[in-house]
């Protein structure tokens, strides 16, 4: 089977990687040539664990292609991924520009039935949208074919194991042989599948996302109520959590979601609602909470140091996660921005996102290492908890600094086993010791 993924991001790459790992021809299209030119030379655009050895393997055994002729990869193919960016517009909405003019190229390339799968983020309704783009500008209006929605739920940082072994698959569709071509494009990952209309599974993507915002909101604002009341919440995490009808994950409390799904999701779904005549006021409040974390932890750096004043503070980790180069929505700059505004000095460092970093805010002082960017502080501030952060010589790190004072804005240590390497340290919700 011959397939087709417009858009080589995030997700149309890893999609049309994980595709061709199982032996399907893939061709992955996009409109920025220099994006196609690194991939045709081997180089990856992202930084994803894994990815740059699924796309050699693939490419080299002729199963997977990179073009900037979007019409000839659509022609060739029996199923159609749209995957492109879906970015926020002025209300919050997302803009549908690109999807739309995807699906003009497809209906100006429909040599034969195909199946058009819906894959970037898009609000309910859009792939009516999309149908009706496509029975408009169609070269032979005897040529059929369908839309489905097939919404993406993969991690950055972990691409391709969310895709090789996704919780669920979701296809939302209108009739029961295009459904039935997903789960047959599907069936060898050999996982559980929900196939359901393509307004529901539409809707699934933004409430999965908002769902997660809104238990890391939760987590983030019990954690504020533990520092008040000398509470534990990482306890408290693990205590609720481990009712099974709330579950463990995502309640991690720290310095609130980053990234480029959370934010953008949850902005369109409130406007999506508000469209609908619902207010989302709920999800509001889960956006709410995740603004004001940052200054709240800036605010604790700032007692705790008394003032910030021509302050020497170190910042490890600017994505907005650990395994990402993606610094998009992430809280170091945010961090940094305030920290400065109250007259620290700061210096960066993060083990990959660094040229990232350099690229979109030259003025910040990055260093080679931590141990480079902690020397002479006054303290640390942990905004992203990569795991080499974990192996840190707190020896050497004592040494280097001006006071041994760590700020860990993702909760990422034991505060004991830190405290007992002689530094002062404070985070996120666990206030019993912080106030000694
Ligand atoms: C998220 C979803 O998890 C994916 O299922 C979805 O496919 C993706 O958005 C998308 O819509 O494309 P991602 O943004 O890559 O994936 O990152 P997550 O691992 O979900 O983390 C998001 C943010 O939440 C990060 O800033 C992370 O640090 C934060 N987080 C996560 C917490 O603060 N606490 C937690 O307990 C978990």
């Amino acid at each position: 089977m011959n397939l087709c993924v417009i858009g080589t991001g995030y997700v149309g790459l890893v999609t049309g990687a994980v595709f061709s790992d199982l032996g399907y021809t893939v061709y992955c299209a996009d409109t920025d040539g220099s994006k196609i030119d690194m991939l045709n030379c081997g180089k990856m655009p992202i930084y994803e664990p894994g990815l740059e050895e699924v796309v050699e393997r693939n490419t080299q055994d002729g199963r997977l292609f990179f073009s900037t002729d979007i019409g000839d990869c659509i022609s060739r193919s029996e199923i159609v991924f749209i995957a492109v960016g879906t970015p926020p517009g002025a209300d919050g909405y997302a803009d549908l520009g690109a999807v739309k003019a995807v699906a003009k190229t497809v209906a100006q390339n429909l040599n034969s039935y195909k199946v058009v799968v819906n894959k970037s983020t898009v609000p309910v309704g859009t792939a009516d949208i999309v149908r009706e783009i496509i029975i408009e500008n169609r070269v032979d209006p005897q040529v059929d074919f369908d839309v489905v929605s097939n919404p993406e739920f993969l991690r950055e940082g972990n691409a391709i194991t969310d895709t090789l072994k996704p919780d669920r698959i979701v296809i939302g569709a209108s009739c029961q042989s295009a459904a039935m071509k997903l789960v047959e494009l599907y069936a060898p990952l050999e996982r559980p599948m929900v196939v359901t209309d393509v307004r529901s599974a539409e809707v699934i993507k933004y409430a999965s996302n908002s769902f997660l915002a809104t238990k890391i909101s939760f987590i983030n604002a019990i954690a504020n109520i533990c520092e008040l009341a000398g509470a534990d919440v990482h306890k408290v995490a693990k205590g609720i959590g481990l009712d099974a009808r709330i579950g463990t994950a995502f309640l991690n409390a720290g310095l609130g979601w980053g990234g480029s799904c959370f934010g953008k999701d949850t902005a369109c779904f409130i406007a999506t609602a508000e469209k609908l005549g619902y207010d989302f006021a709920l999800l509001k409040s889960v956006v709410d909470i995740n603004s004001q974390q940052p200054a709240f932890f800036v605010k604790k750096i700032n007692s705790v140091l008394r003032g910030l004043e021509g302050k020497k503070i170190a910042v490890l980790g600017l994505a907005f996660k650990p395994n990402t180069d993606d610094l998009r929505d992430g809280k170091s700059i945010e961090i940094m921005a305030q920290l400065s505004a109250l007259g620290a000095e700061i210096r960066a460092y993060d083990p990959i996102a660094m040229d990232n970093a350099r690229k979109a805010y030259p003025d910040v002082d990055y260093c080679v290492d931590p141990y480079q960017a902690a020397a002479n502080a006054d303290a640390i501030v942990i905004v992203t908890e990569w795991n080499e952060f974990k192996f840190l010589d707190f020896d050497r790190l004592k040494k280097t600094m001006r006071a041994p004072v760590i700020f860990d804005g993702r909760n990422m240590f034991d505060p004991d086993r830190i405290r007992s390497k002689g530094f002062e340290y404070h985070c996120v919700g666990r206030a019993a010791k912080d106030r000694e």
